[in-house]
């Protein structure tokens, strides 16, 4: 048998970009951390020293995952026949054998551990910028009281990224657990691209909040969250005095400002195959506008919300797998969807296979 080659899968998909991989704290000090991105099966781990590093989690060998291997250093031992790997992927012990070939090696990948997060890289190492990590808010920071989780979907990655560029599904899939009311199907949020992604804003004014946050007299309250590739989405909201959002000529407002419900959430949808995928959030109220209270009756909607989508698109991944020639009508609030999947395709490199042009959404 000749080694199997790690083949470049879901090509849909852009490799150049920061995928979330774990917690920063599902990750002890030597103790190997596996999971699969974009169907290539991944071992991360943190040496003695506290470097963290991530290879292709598959000996040359025999294929065995390192995973269950042993942290030796700053190395990394596969624990079925031995071979040592350093951290750069190389091959550079073999037990019984002097020679060590030069193609022993896994790949390596870049991994940045930054607001609570492990991201790897999942195009060539080399080209890892940091930079390009997206702002997100870790459970750490002293402004937010954050509760998190996540949660894994028997579904594709885009199917995630495509609900969260949407929320007209708030009015229905979430109509009673966050209650958002239908004014977020009635009305479209202001839309902008961005280098890597786009910007939703949305003003709903004289309102009374929404569940939580409901309030006693009306306010204005305003939405943004930005939707980044791979699949991260950041947002926050906040209330403001009635006539705030007329004033501002419904341009954004100062977070500062607001009179309540200030809060942020950061989500990533990573792509651990091609029909799974792994859903990370966090949610919580600013210090000054709520309390670990308020976060937990917070987190305890976002668990019921968030398992509403979860079978709403596990379903609609069932139904487009049973047909033959899945194609969509996309309607006026797919523009986001469209936007951010263009990028992606465009980012990918790829001019579209005819699953993907079929499932993808035209203005
Ligand atoms: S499979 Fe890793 S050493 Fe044999
Ligand atoms: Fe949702």
């Amino acid at each position: 048998m000749t080694a199997a080659h790690p083949h470049p899968s879901m090509p849909d998909y852009a490799r150049n970009a920061w995928y979330v991989a774990a917690w920063s704290h599902e990750l002890a000090a030597e103790k190997p951390f596996a999971i699969t991105i974009l169907g290539e099966p991944v071992v991360i781990w943190r040496s003695a020293s506290g470097a963290l590093n991530a290879l292709e989690d598959r000996c040359v060998h025999r294929l065995a995952p390192l995973s269950l291997g042993r942290c030796e250093g700053e190395r990394l031992r596969c624990m079925y026949h031995g071979l040592l790997f350093g951290a750069d992927g190389k091959v550079v012990e073999i037990p019984g054998q002097e020679l060590i070939p030069t193609h022993a090696r896994v790949k390596r990948y870049a991994v940045v551990e930054r607001h609570s997060w492990l991201w790897v890289w999942m195009g060539d190492a080399e080209a890892a910028d940091p930079a390009l990590i997206p702002p997100a808010v870790g459970l750490d920071d002293p402004d937010y009281i954050l509760g998190h989780g996540h949660l894994d979907y028997a579904a594709e990655a885009r199917l995630i990224n495509d609900n969260l560029l949407d929320f007209s599904h708030l009015s229905y899939v979430h109509a009673t657990s966050f209650g958002a009311g239908p004014q977020f199907a009635q009305s479209l949020p202001k839309v902008t691209p961005l280098a890597r992604g786009v910007r939703f804003e949305r003003w709903t004014t004289d309102t009374q909040g929404v569940n939580i946050r409901k309030t006693d007299g009306p306010v204005d309250s305003f939405q943004s969250y930005d939707f980044l590739v791979p699949g991260i989405l950041l947002m926050w909201s906040a209330h403001y005095p009635v006539g705030t959002a007329a004033a501002l000529d419904f341009g954004p407002p100062d977070p500062a400002k607001a009179i309540g419900a200030l809060n942020f959430t950061s989500q990533a949808v990573t792509p651990l195959t091609e029909r799974t995928s792994r859903y990370f959030f966090s949610w919580g109220p600013h210090c000054r506008h709520g309390d670990a209270e308020l976060r937990d009756r917070m987190m305890a909607i976002a668990d019921i919300a968030f398992g509403e989508d979860k079978v709403m698109i596990e379903a609609q991944q069932r139904v487009i797998d049973g047909t033959r020639d899945p194609r969509i009508m996309p309607t006026s609030h797919d523009r986001g969807v469209t936007l951010f999947n263009r990028l992606v395709k465009k980012m990918a490199g790829q001019d579209g296979t005819p699953e993907s042009a079929a499932l993808d959404a035209a203005e």
